[in-house]
């Protein structure tokens, strides 16, 4: 990775590395920011899956929602942005517990966070390193693994992410899903979200957006522009067509050399240690 651009893409808040496209005003103005008691926060590592959800809730709703930008998105203007909604909000995140505004946590508001298997995070974050100009250059996937591993990427270690949430994991208020889960069978996690939203929807309707929300239906949609193409959930691109690159599970297989494999596991056991997962 070349310093240079490394120091202009990137800078540091409370220790995380974050995108300059989240400036460090908004950043330290999160604590204040004021939740609605309706609020739905859209909580992911980055590339885990949180388009494709947020495709799917969107769908879910027969009323007026309105999926914002990422609350740690762009400047301090943002907040007043989203503060000046009428609408129901989903707001997305890739926040860890501990930096999410206290407000969110004291309303007691809806969170759904959704995880995937690391390693197939790790692959597709490498591949989002290559193709996002708004992310320093990695040149090969060894020196981008050891990058992940050690938490130097952009909204910092997967690992206290995803522990930061976990520790959580009982909070009526929050809903945990799996990337796996939802590729196995997502009529029943969709099911499931209903629930925890208190949606009435339909098993027919379920299935309709369930075939709405595949990956080959979203790409298309993208491609085609069907969808705003500037209008992403992530705070780290405006291109949508960068997300959609093979929405598939085990794609690390390809990638992780035998010797990689196993540090990553030694790594996972050491980190996970007290974790559920
Ligand atoms: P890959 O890079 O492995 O293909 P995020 O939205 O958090 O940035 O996550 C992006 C990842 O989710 C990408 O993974 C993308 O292809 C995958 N994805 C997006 N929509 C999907 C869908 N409808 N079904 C399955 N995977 C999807």
């Amino acid at each position: 990775m070349s310093s240079s651009s490394e120091a202009e893409l990137l800078h540091t808040f409370k220790g995380i590395p974050f995108t300059t496209r989240s400036s460090p005003e908004l950043l330290k103005s999160l604590d204040t920011f004021d939740a609605r008691e309706d609020d739905v926060l859209l909580v992911s590592y980055p590339k885990s899956g949180t388009h494709w959800l947020a495709g799917v809730l969107t769908k879910l709703y027969n009323t007026q929602v309105t999926i914002t930008s990422p609350i740690e998105f762009g400047d301090i203007s943002q907040l007043e942005e989203l503060n000046k909604l009428s609408s129901k909000r989903i707001i997305p995140t890739h926040l860890d517990y501990n930096m999410l505004p206290p407000n969110f946590k004291n309303k007691k508001c809806k969170m759904i966070y959704i995880s995937r298997n690391p390693k197939d995070t790790a692959v597709s974050m490498f591949h989002y390193y290559r193709d996002n100009p708004n992310l320093p250059t990695v040149d090969t996937w060894t020196a981008f693994l050891d990058l992940f591993l050690k938490g130097n990427v952009v909204c910092g270690s997967w690992f206290d992410h995803f522990l930061s949430w976990e520790e959580h994991e009982d909070e009526k208020n929050i809903l945990f899903l799996f990337y796996e889960d939802m590729k196995k069978d997502l009529p029943k996690v969709v099911k499931e979200i209903t629930l925890f939203l208190s949606l009435n929807v339909s098993d027919h309707d379920i299935q309709d957006i369930c075939e709405k929300s595949s990956f080959s239906e979203m790409k298309n949609d993208t491609e085609k522009e069907n969808s705003d193409p500037t209008h992403t959930v992530c705070a780290l691109t405006s291109n949508r067509k960068l997300i959609f690159r093979k929405g598939a599970v085990g794609d690390w297989k390809n990638y992780f050399t035998p010797k990689q494999n196993i540090r990553f596991q030694e790594i996972f056991d050491e980190k996970m240690k007290l974790s559920k997962m």
